[in-house]
Parts: structure tokens; sequence; C-alpha cells
């Protein structure tokens, strides 16, 4: 069957669900015109859309699924938590085994606590940091998504005009909705522009409570931040008394200890998600005693309220237990591998066809865009300067998916531990095949 198809299972179900869900969905990124595919199964790299037709995940639900969907040994955690307790208004011990895993893993992380979601991890990151500093103000990265709280859902689109100054970004609110508040609140940083965040970091040194950074933003193509950006975050944060939060929601994945393993800075209070609840709907955040101590009811002084009904539920602790524990340091090495192996073969194969092309990301987080010759992206501003070409990305987009490869819009493919070299040749055959007819069709 090739997408679209207006008698498609798929088709059918999308207009059912316009009847009762805006748009016909409950979540922007899997929107699809004319219409999204609806999945029925999936099993380690592969699934299976309610038409029958089988295909690669290469988006492996935006990251969160390290060893693609139903890993036995998560199955088999999850079968045997089922059969004991489901969710409860009480702690249970595999809350405790996830805890001990990222902190013995996670360098600079003592304490955690769980939530459900990467914006819940990062907007009680903050709150921890507010708490312990005593000031209010944010600072993030202009085009960083880190999360849906209203002080994030800042510069992620910004545009212009007015977003001001490359060196100096107006924070500007990402759609009506947000508090227009949100935009005190957050001062908005160049990514990789050292002397310029350094200079507004130091001159709002004294309102920070928090910088919080993505090393791996994924709507810029993934440019990587560099080490001495990184290191100047570091030593900013230390002489202005500011907390430096690592948002490691997606790139986590990087390291066993997480992005940590690769930049070697050190955050005060990191943020984790998706692959830690193998999964299931998961959050969390944790870094040095002291900081954490902000939520510690029993110390008789004034603390961070932090309740929710499904923190730390069994099933996505049981869960995210049994993926950490298959995520071994061989498996992380083997997986960053396959992500050299791809971008080194997109590369060549864009070189091959004459195609230009962008082709970032670390580890097993890949992205590609094509009609742009422009070398590595720098930030936000570099990326929107870029020419990607909409009709040629949207025609590669459609000619892998009808040919059994599936991965973002945007153009980021993720990778997971089932995949051996193997897929991934597969994988950059179909892009050869894809770009051949894509090309002759131009
Ligand atoms: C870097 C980063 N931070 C935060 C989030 C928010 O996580 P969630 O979708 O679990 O709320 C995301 C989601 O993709 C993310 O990529």
């Amino acid at each position: 069957m090739i997408y679209p198809d207006p008698t498609s299972r798929s088709a059918q179900l999308y207009e059912r669900a316009k009847k009762v869900m805006p748009a016909g969905n409950s979540r922007l990124t899997v929107a699809m015109s004319p219409y999204p595919i609806y999945i029925e199964r999936g099993e380690g790299y592969r699934v299976w859309d309610v038409d029958g037709v089988e295909r690669i995940d290469c988006v492996n639900n935006m990251t969160s699924l390290i060893h693609g969907h139903r890993h036995p040994d998560v199955s088999e955690a999850l079968a045997k938590q089922a059969a004991k307790v489901w969710t409860v208004a009480a702690p249970t011990e595999p809350e405790i085994g996830l805890a001990e895993i990222l902190t013995a893993r996670v360098s600079g992380v003592d304490k955690v606590r769980f939530c459900n979601s990467g914006t819940e991890a990062v907007m009680f990151a903050i709150r921890a940091a507010r708490a312990f500093t005593g000031r209010s103000k944010v600072a993030k990265a202009e085009g960083a998504y880190n999360g849906a709280s209203d002080p994030m859902a800042t510069g992620v689109m910004a545009h212009a005009p007015g977003w001001g100054d490359s060196k100096a970004p107006v924070t500007m609110r990402d759609g009506i909705g947000v508090a227009e508040s949100a935009v005190e609140e957050v001062i908005t940083f160049p990514f990789n522009d050292i002397d310029a965040t350094r200079d507004l970091l130091r001159a709002h040194g004294s309102e920070l409570a928090a910088v919080v950074l993505c090393p791996l933003p994924s709507r810029m193509k993934y440019p990587i931040a560099s080490p001495e950006f990184a290191a100047m975050l570091r030593e900013v944060c230390t002489e202005q008394g500011i907390m430096l939060i690592l948002d490691e929601v997606m790139s986590f994945r990087l390291g066993y200890g997480g992005s940590q393993d690769i930049l070697t800075t050190q955050p005060d209070i990191v943020a984790f998600a998706k692959i830690i609840g193998g999964g299931l709907p998961v959050g969390a955040f944790g870094g040095r005693s002291d900081i954490m101590d902000v939520f510690d009811h029993t110390q008789g002084k004034a603390f961070v309220l932090h309740g929710g009904t499904y923190n730390a539920n069994p099933l996505s602790m049981a869960a995210g237990e049994a993926a950490l524990k298959a995520w071994t340091p061989s498996e992380v090495e083997r997986l960053n591998g396959l992500g050299e192996r791809f971008r080194d073969g997109m590369r060549t194969l864009l070189r091959n066809s004459n195609i230009a092309g962008v082709v970032g990301g670390a580890g097993s987080l890949c992205a590609a865009g094509l009609g742009d010759s422009g070398g590595p992206i720098q930030n936000y501003r570099d990326y929107v300067s870029r020419t990607f070409d909409p009709n040629l990305n949207g025609a590669f987009y459609r000619g892998m998916l009808n040919r059994g490869v599936m991965f973002s819009e945007g153009g980021i493919f993720i990778l997971s531990t089932p995949m051996t070299e193997d897929t991934i040749d597969h994988i950059l055959d179909t892009a050869k095949d894809t770009l051949k007819s894509v090309v002759s069709t131009q």
C-alpha cells in the first residue's frame, strides 16, 4: 500500500479521530498531512501499521525507545510488575532500584526524584534551582526545546521580525496560550556563541536561578554544544552562583553516564526522561544532595512542594530498571558506532549523488537535511539561514516511508539496540534508491 491512500484504514481512522479531537490528535509531533499512519504493533526495530504495512522504526517514539519495541527483558519486568500492582498511593521497591541506577551512573547526581515527563523534569529542576538560589529568572538557548512548561515555551520557534540581535536574542513566546509573563522570566542566549552568552549571563547573573542546556538540540538538526561553550557555561554559572541544569531528556542516550561522558562539564542539576522509563511515561531530576534537599520536607524548614499521582509508578520504574540494565557500556558503544556508520554512509551517499545536504548528530541521534551545502550547523540562527529544500526533503521522507523506513519528518533518524550493521546498511541502501528516484522526478 502506497501512502497516501484515502481507502486505507489509517485514513478512515483519522476521519473518526477528527470528530473527537482538534486536528484529530493529541501530539503535534505525530501529525502528518493528509493523515497520520496509525500503528498497530511493534517488535524490535520494526512496526506494523493498521493496514499491515511493515516498516523500520527510525523514530523510536522521539528517542524514548533505546531498545526498540517490546524488548524481552522489559516485557518480562512489566509482566512481573503487572501481576503485583500497577499503581498505588505508596512507594514501591522498583523506584529505589531505578534511583540507584541513575545515581550510580551519572556524575554529580547524588539524589533523584521521579515525575512523569521531560517537561515536568525540567520544570522541577528549575523549581529546585529557584528554591536553592532564591532567584527567579532562567536562561535557555534560542531554538532549543526544553519541554512545554511556560518559561520553556519561549524562543523555540523564534523568528524575524522581533527576535532581535543574534548576540542578545529577544525572548519570544511560542505562540498564543503561553503566559505573557513567561518572556519576563527568560533570558535567551545564542547556542555555541561563547562571548555573547558569557556577556548575557554576566549582565543578568544576579537575577538568574538557572541556565538550562540541552547539549544536542534536535530542532537545529543536532549541533553539539562545543566543549569550550559547555566549559564557559560551567565557569560563568559557578562565578555567578547560577545552577547549571543539563537537560538530558533526549541526550542521556549518548553515553552510559549520559552526555557528560562526552562533554565532561559537570552540571548542578540533571533532568531525565525518555529512555529511563523503558518506553513508559517517566521523568526524573537529580543533583547534588544539598540542592536536592530543597525537596526534603522532614528537615523542619521550607521545602519545594512536589507531588504527582503517577510519580514513580511501579510499571514505569520496573520497565526503566530493566531497560537501563540492558543498556550496558558495550551496548552504548555498539549503538553509537551504528550512529557513526549511518552518518558516514549518508554523507558518502549525498556526495556520490551530487546532492547538497547536512548530516548532523552524535551517538544514536542522527539528522539529515537536503538542499543546503553549508557544512555543520552551529546554532538556531545558523539553522534558520540554511536553504533546506522543503520539496526535496518531503519527497525523500515520503519515498523512504513507501520503501519501508519511517523517520521523523524533521529529518531525524533515531537508532535502537535491536539494529545491527546490516539494518543500517539496509536503511542506507533504501536512502540510495529513494534519492535516485527523487532526483529523477524533481
Ligand atoms: C531536550 C528535551 N527536553 C524536554 C523534553 C520534554 O519531554 P516530554 O516530551 O517527555 O515532556 C523533550 C522532548 O522531546 C526534549 O527533547
